[in-house]
């Protein structure tokens, strides 16, 4: 399961959706069945000894990775959502983007000092949506085990963006320089 060929699953869009950017479509991945039970597998696997009692997910593409891994790892899903779409009382973390900021929302009770988190998503690229997933989790007192992502966007070093802040292991299954 381990040497599954990912790579092949990824498209490369040009240009999308700026000019000079290269968008990483992960849908041929998610379409494909051996390709995603490899990855949700992988990722599940690596963390299975570890605790987790919670795995949180940000929307919207880290709910397609997030579901799957907490259900193999007999966890809770806990969604981080964009500001106003949470009913009950919420804790929110802005976090900055190429131009301006966002924010993400977890409901207060969804989590707390008992549980043991990994965070995932589709991709990490700059670090910055991490962070702030990572933000959210110790509001609730919830302890941090790892981040786990299927694609890594290496040359914009979000390992050591993560690394300033939390110690705590990144584990990816793509690596993209
Ligand atoms: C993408 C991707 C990650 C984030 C990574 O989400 O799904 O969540 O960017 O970038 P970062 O490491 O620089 O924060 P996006 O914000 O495009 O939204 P989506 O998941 O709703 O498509
Ligand atoms: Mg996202």
């Amino acid at each position: 399961m381990s040497n599954f060929e990912f790579e092949n699953l990824i498209v490369n869009i040009p240009d999308y959706p700026e000019p000079g950017v290269i968008f990483k479509d992960i849908t041929p991945l998610l379409a494909d069945p051996q390709g995603l039970a490899a990855a949700i597998d992988q990722i599940s696997d690596h963390f299975m000894k570890a605790g987790i009692t919670k795995v949180v997910g940000a929307e919207a593409r880290g709910f397609l990775v997030g579901a799957p891994v907490a259900y193999r790892l007999g966890a809770g899903f806990v969604p981080a959502r964009k500001p106003g779409k949470l009913p009950r009382e919420v804790y929110s973390q802005e976090y900055a983007l190429e131009y301006g900021t966002d924010e993400l929302q977890v409901h207060k009770d969804s989590m707390g000092p008992d549980d043991k988190v990994l965070i995932v998503d589709d991709l990490v690229a700059t670090g910055g949506t991490a962070v702030a997933t990572a933000k959210l989790i110790e509001q609730t007192g919830a302890k941090i085990v790892g981040f786990s992502f299927i694609l890594e966007l290496c040359y914009l070093n979000p390992r050591e963006e993560i690394a300033k802040e939390y110690p705590q292991e990144v584990y990816t299954l793509i690596d993209v320089h």
